[in-house]
C-alpha cells in the first residue's frame, strides 16, 4: 500500500501543535507495518534546510502566483521517511510561523499556499509529478491539506482515493469566495455541496465532503462535531457523511517521549524504577524557583494559551490549589490576557505558581516528567496530546470529559480505583466549580500515597503507542482502496 501524507508541519521541523507531532510519528509507524508511505510538506525554510539529499523530481509554474516551483524529494532527518518538499519561495521562504507572521497576522496569501499544498499532492497521486511514485491513498491532514481531495476529485484519471483527516474543526481555511477563480476548480465546486460555506469558500468543506473517507482523531471527537454543541457550523456536513466518519486516536511518539530514555530530565524513570521521578520534580521546582517541597501536590500545563484549552477556568480555580498547599507550573503561550493573567498569579504567589510564556520543547518535557498532575480543562479536545504524556510519565491527568480526554483517561471513581484502572481525574462541566472537584479530589488522592502510587502504576502501564492507531489506519486504507473508485 502507497500512502502520501500530506500536512503543514511535522515534528522536529515545524510545529505549533500536535498535528506535527502525529505527522512525526504515522507516518513512520505506519511504514514499521509495512507500507510505502512518503511525506509532502510546504517548502518553509526551516523544513528546506533540514530535510537532507533534496534533489529535485519535477519543476513547474507559474501557479498560484508563483513563477518557479520544484517538487524536491529528500528524506526527513534522522529517520526513513522519504519526504516531497514543495519548493516555491515566492510562497513559503520567508521567516515566521506556518500560518501567521511574526506579529501574529494570518499570511494575506494563505488561500495560495495552502492551495498549492492541495494542488501538489493531488498531482503526484495522479501520477503527474513523479514518474517513479503515486500513491494508492492520499491521506490530507487538516483543512491546510484538504484541498488535496477537491483536486482529486476534480481530476478524472486519478486512481488514488483519499481519507481526509481533521485535527482540529476549530480552524476551517475560510477564504473571500470571491477568491474561488484562483483554484483552478470547475465552478461546479463553489456550491454548496462542495466548498460554498455561508458566502465564503472554505478548505475545511474540501476536505470533508471530498475525502473518500474522513477520520477525527478520537472517538469521542467524531461522535462531538455531528452535533451544534461541538460541530463548528460543519455539523450538518459532517452528518451528511456520517457513515464515512471514523475516530482513530492519536499515539505517544516512544522514541521522543519515554521517561526511560529522555535525555533531558534531570533523572531518568520508569513505572519500576520511579525514584528518578522525585529528582525530576525536584528539579523542575529548582529551575522555576518554586518552593522547594516533595510533599507539595506539583501541578502542570503545557498548552496553547487559547479558549479551546480552558485555561481561564483553571485560573479562577486556583485558590483550590493554593488552600491545598499545591503548586502549579504553566508552560504556555498564545492569547496575550491569558498571557497576562497567568504573569500575574505568578507574581502574587512566586513560591507556588510559576509560569514560562514561550515555545520550549526541552522544558515541556522536563514540567510533564516533574509535575505529579498534568491539568488539561479543555472546551474541546479532538485527541489532546499532553494527557498522553502525562500517563507515559506517570504525571496524573486531570481532564474535562471531552473529545480524546475522555477516551484516554479514567477518572479515579471509587469502583475505577478497587477495579486498578483508574488513571486520572475528569470532570463534565466547562466550569471552574467542576474543574476545582476534580483538583480537590486529585488533592485528596496525593494526600493518600499509597492509592496516588497505584494511580501512577495503571497509568504508566496504558499502551498508546502508535502502532495501534497505525493499524486502524491500515485497515481503513484497505477498505477504501479495495471499494474501488466511486467517481
Ligand atoms: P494542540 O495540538 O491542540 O495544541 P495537543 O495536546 O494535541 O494540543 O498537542 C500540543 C503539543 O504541543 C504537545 O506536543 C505539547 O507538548 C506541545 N506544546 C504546546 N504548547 C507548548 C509550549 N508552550 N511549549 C512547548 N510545547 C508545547
Ligand atoms: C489538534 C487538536 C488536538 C490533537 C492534535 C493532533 O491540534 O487540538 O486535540 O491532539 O490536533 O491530532
Amino acid at each position: 500500500m502507497k500512502v502520501l501524507h500530506v500536512g503543514a508541519e511535522v515534528v522536529p521541523l515545524v510545529k505549533t501543535g500536535g498535528l506535527a507531532d502525529v505527522l512525526g510519528a504515522l507516518p513512520q509507524a505506519l511504514i514499521e507495518q509495512g507500507a510505502d508511505v512518503r511525506l509532502l510538506l510546504p517548502g518553509l525554510p526551516p523544513i528546506l534546510a533540514a530535510v537532507s539529499n533534496l534533489a529535485t523530481v519535477f519543476e513547474f509554474g507559474p501557479l498560484f502566483g508563483a513563477a518557479r516551483i520544484a517538487l524536491r524529494l529528500g528524506r526527513m532527518p534522522h529517520s526513513e521517511v522519504p519526504v516531497y518538499v514543495i519548493d516555491a519561495p515566492y510562497l513559503y521562504r520567508r521567516n515566521g510561523g506556518p500560518y501567521q507572521s511574526d506579529d501574529g497576522c494570518e499570511w494575506a496569501d494563505n488561500l495560495q499556499r495552502f492551495a498549492l499544498l492541495g494542488w501538489a499532492g493531488a498531482h503526484l497521486a495522479a501520477g503527474e509529478l513523479d514518474p517513479a511514485w503515486a500513491p494508492d491513498v492520499l491521506h490530507a491532514h487538516d483543512w491546510h491539506a484538504a484541498m488535496a481531495c477537491a483536486y482529486v476529485a476534480a481530476h478524472p484519471g486519478t486512481r488514488a482515493r483519499s481519507v481526509f483527516t481533521v485535527h482540529n474543526l476549530a480552524y476551517q481555511g475560510l477564504f473571500p469566495s470571491d477568491d474561488f477563480r484562483l483554484l483552478g476548480l470547475p465552478s461546479r465546486f463553489m456550491a454548496s455541496t462542495g466548498l460554498e460555506y455561508h458566502h465564503q469558500l472554505s478548505f475545511m468543506k474540501a476536505g470533508l465532503k471530498f475525502a473518500g473517507r474522513v477520520t477525527t482523531v478520537s472517538p469521542t471527537y467524531a461522535r462531538e462535531i455531528a452535533t451544534p454543541e461541538f460541530g463548528c457550523g460543519l455539523d450538518g456536513v459532517i452528518r451528511s457523511r456520517a457513515g464515512a466518519v471514523h475516530g482513530i486516536l492519536n499515539g505517544v511518539d516512544g522514541a521522543i517521549w519515554d521517561p526511560a530514555t529522555d535525555a533531558g530530565l534531570a533523572a531518568r524513570y520508569s513505572a519500576r524504577k520511579s525514584a528518578g521521578k522525585v529528582a525530576c520534580k525536584a528539579a523542575l521546582q529548582t529551575e522555576l524557583g518554586l518552593e522547594l517541597r516533595a510533599n507539595a501536590p506539583l501541578f502542570g500545563v503545557v498548552s496553547r494559551l487559547t479558549s479551546q484549552k480552558g485555561l481561564d477556568l483553571l485560573l479562577d480555580a486556583l485558590p483550590v490549589l493554593l488552600r491545598g498547599g499545591a503548586q502549579l507550573a504553566v508552560q504556555g503561550s498564545g492569547d496575550a490576557a491569558l498571557e497576562a493573567a497567568f504573569a500575574a498569579a505568578a507574581r502574587a504567589h512566586p513560591l507556588a505558581v510559576a509560569v514560562r510564556i514561550g515555545y520550549d520543547e526541552a522544558f515541556a518535557h522536563r514540567l510533564i516528567a516533574g509535575a505529579d498532575a498534568i491539568v488539561v480543562p479543555s472546551r474541546f479536545e479532538p485527541c489532546g496530546l499532553t494527557q498522553l504524556y502525562g500517563l507515559r510519565y506517570g504525571t496524573l491527568p486531570v481532564v474535562r470529559r471531552v473529545g480524546g480526554l475522555a477516551d484516554t483517561v479514567v477518572d479515579a471513581s471509587d469502583e475505577a480505583v478497587r477495579s486498578g484502572r483508574a488513571t486520572g481525574f475528569g470532570f463534565d462541566g466547562a466550569s471552574a466549580a467542576e474543574l476545582g472537584g476534580a483538583l480537590q479530589r486529585a488533592l485528596s488522592a496525593f494526600a493518600r500515597p499509597t492509592l496516588w502510587k497505584a494511580l501512577m502504576a495503571s497509568a504508566m502501564a496504558q499502551d498508546f503507542s502508535w502502532e495501534g492507531s497505525a493499524k486502524a489506519y491500515g485497515l481503513l486504507y484497505e477498505s477504501l482502496t479495495t471499494e474501488g473508485p466511486t467517481r
